[in-house]
């Protein structure tokens, strides 16, 4: 049995409101529905350079193993994909969809990359439409304000789940011709409605292991005698700061 004794009652919990959705953070990290936590961008963030970067800690702080998992494991992330969208800009492009395509355009499995390493660091070149300075300069523009989707196909205690976060960031920083940027179209995806994605449904395990969180993950180790079971479970929060804040939209 493995004990969280970490630090969680010296950060401070926050659940931060948005014009969109509300996040619960702790200590610059951002809880998921799902194993994945969110370390960076912070929502809100004007984004530009060379690549969009998103790291993910990918093992709920260390209380998930890494692959590679037992595959009759309780409790296992199945693959995490990553899109790139605005209603704004009807784009949908894939950062990631666990298959990489010609030169890197789009990413392949992110599980599989910096082995060993909690923090998974997905680096994604800016495909070519969302080249510029500033704001939007035109209506047609294709910059502006996106949503990271951050897609988690998971087994959690012998349940199989896929959860939706999304994180609202702007792509009104500079970004410039690096060579090898993806034509948009070769990442494109069709844009959905809200109504057919129905993030509220597929999230109702609500966000999981923020500080406070009992969730107790069941997981095995290894295959067939040797198999091991670890459970994690949190420590209780003593003291708990609840605060509220919002961000300015841009
Ligand atoms: C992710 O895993 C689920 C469950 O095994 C599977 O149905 C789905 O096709 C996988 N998606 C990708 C992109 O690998
Ligand atoms: C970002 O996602 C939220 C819902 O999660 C949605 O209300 C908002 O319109 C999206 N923003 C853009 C620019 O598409
Ligand atoms: C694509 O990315 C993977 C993982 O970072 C890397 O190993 C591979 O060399 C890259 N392929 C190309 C064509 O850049
Ligand atoms: C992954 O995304 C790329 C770029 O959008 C697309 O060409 C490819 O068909 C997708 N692959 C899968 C398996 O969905
Ligand atoms: C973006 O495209 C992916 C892959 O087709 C899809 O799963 C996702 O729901 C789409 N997102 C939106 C907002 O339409």
């Amino acid at each position: 049995m493995k004990f969280f004794s970490g630090s969680a009652a010296s950060f401070p919990l926050f659940v931060a409101s948005t014009w969109a959705a509300d996040f619960v953070t702790s200590g610059g990290q951002i809880f998921t529905p799902g194993f994945a936590i969110l370390d960076a961008p912070q929502p809100g963030t004007p984004l530009g350079g060379d690549t969009i970067e998103v790291a993910l800690d990918v093992s709920a702080n260390g209380k998930l193993n890494l692959p590679p998992y037992d595959p009759d494991s309780p409790s296992l992330i199945h693959n995490i994909t990553i899109f790139l969208y605005s209603y704004e800009t009807g784009r949908n492009f894939t950062i990631t969809n666990g298959t990489a395509s010609e030169n890197n355009a789009s990413l392949g499995d992110i599980m599989l990359s910096e082995p060993g390493s909690t923090v998974k660091h997905v680096k994604w070149t800016w495909p070519d439409c969302l080249i510029g300075d500033g704001k939007p300069d035109s209506s047609d523009s294709d910059r502006g304000d996106y949503n990271i989707s951050i897609r988690q196909s998971f087994r959690l205690n012998d349940e199989d789940h896929y959860t939706i976060f999304d994180v609202p960031i702007s792509v009104t920083n500079s970004i410039e011709f690096v060579g090898n940027n993806p034509t948009c179209d070769s990442v494109s995806n069709p844009l959905l409605t809200p109504e057919e994605i129905d993030a509220e449904a597929a999230n109702s395990i609500g966000v999981l292991f923020a500080p406070g969180d009992a969730t107790v993950i069941q997981q095995t180790t290894g295959s067939g005698a040797g198999s091991m079971v670890f459970e994690w479970k949190s420590a209780a929060v003593g003291l708990m700061t609840l605060t509220a804040f919002h961000f300015f939209s841009l």
